[in-house]
């Protein structure tokens, strides 16, 4: 990157004030490139390794509608990965390289895709409660102060709200139907409530970057406020599908106008982040696989490229 000039830097701070774009041939502050190329890379690698708790049930759904329904969404969710190694390549670094980072774990991804899914129920409720807390995070991202990265958000976010309704309808089917439907409903929500209150990482005391990536305006809002928005969108729907969300501490704030609820437990979501979740090692192991797996592709393509005279295959 080279130095700033007093202008350049003015001119990137005027662009933050005005709620304009950074674009990639923009100058910026080094350390917003690596906090945008960090947060992209991470939710890249959310999206592809999201894929592998539902896909764990796409030959196994009890129907063909089911099937079909699934495996659109595991689709889309390939594609956000492919949007987002985009926008993260449109600041310098190379897909393969952030591939390599995820698959050595030099690179996270979100905590909540290293639990099991044990039912079919697993499905709706990820649906419903992952894919939902996913959409209170990543609406405000469209406006993310980096125009690349904002705009892949928006079509983002028209599949994830596709994805969060799959997941409800499946719910409340399964909840018009047997005792034992209804009971596989209610574990698979006790399992999945604490989990997805962490995908909105720690407590803003303890989120040390937030304050700076707000200023940025790459984030909008605060790991709790967006926690509490969640919350609050979800109690309801969840009265209305007739299941307990395990939390006692639940319980209507007159005042606030809010939700109060518990506090989750954060020595989980610690220990789960260092690689001590009960899929970690799974996750990352299917995703190496797949990644050599799929070496031949890549040469072929590179070979085809440079026969054709464009260099470098650009195919993974
Ligand atoms: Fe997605
Ligand atoms: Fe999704």
């Amino acid at each position: 990157m080279v130095e700033a000039s007093a202008e350049a830097q003015s001119r990137f701070e005027a662009v933050i004030a005005n709620e304009q774009r950074v674009e990639p041939r923009d100058w910026m502050p080094e350390a917003y490139r690596a906090t945008l190329v960090r947060q992209i890379a991470q939710h890249a690698h959310s999206e592809i390794i999201g894929m592998q708790p539902e896909g764990n049930w796409l030959t196994r759904a009890p129907s063909l509608r089911r099937k079909a329904i699934l495996l659109a969404k595991a689709q889309d969710e390939a594609g956000h990965g492919l949007y987002l190694y985009a926008a993260a390549e449109t600041l310098g670094v190379d897909r393969a390289e952030l591939t390599e980072k995820l698959i050595d774990g030099r690179q996270k991804y979100s905590s909540i895709f290293n639990y099991p899914t044990l039912t079919f129920a697993d499905v709706g409720v990820i649906g419903w409660l992952v894919d939902g807390a996913a959409i209170c995070n990543q609406v405000p991202l469209c406006r993310c102060s980096y125009g690349p990265y904002a705009r892949a958000m928006v079509r983002i976010c028209k599949e994830e709200s596709f994805h969060q309704r799959q997941g409800y309808e499946l719910l409340m089917t399964l909840m018009a139907g047997t005792d034992a439907q209804r009971r596989m409903v209610q574990d698979a929500v006790d399992r999945w409530w604490w989990p997805s209150l962490m995908m909105f990482g720690p407590p803003d005391g303890a989120s040390p970057n937030s304050e700076r990536s707000m200023a940025w305006r790459i984030k909008r809002h605060s790991n709790d406020e967006l926690r509490q928005r969640f919350v609050d969108m979800t109690v309801p729907q969840a009265e209305h599908l007739g299941v307990t969300l395990p939390d006692p501490a639940l319980a209507w704030n007159e005042e606030r106008g809010s939700w109060d609820f518990g506090e989750p437990d954060w020595s989980e979501l610690m220990q789960v982040i260092k690689g001590q979740g009960p899929c970690n090692a799974q996750r990352v192991d299917r995703r190496r696989a797949a990644h050599e797996d799929g070496a031949w592709v890549r040469e072929a393509a590179s070979a085809y490229a440079a026969k054709h005279g464009r260099g470098k295959g650009s195919a993974e």
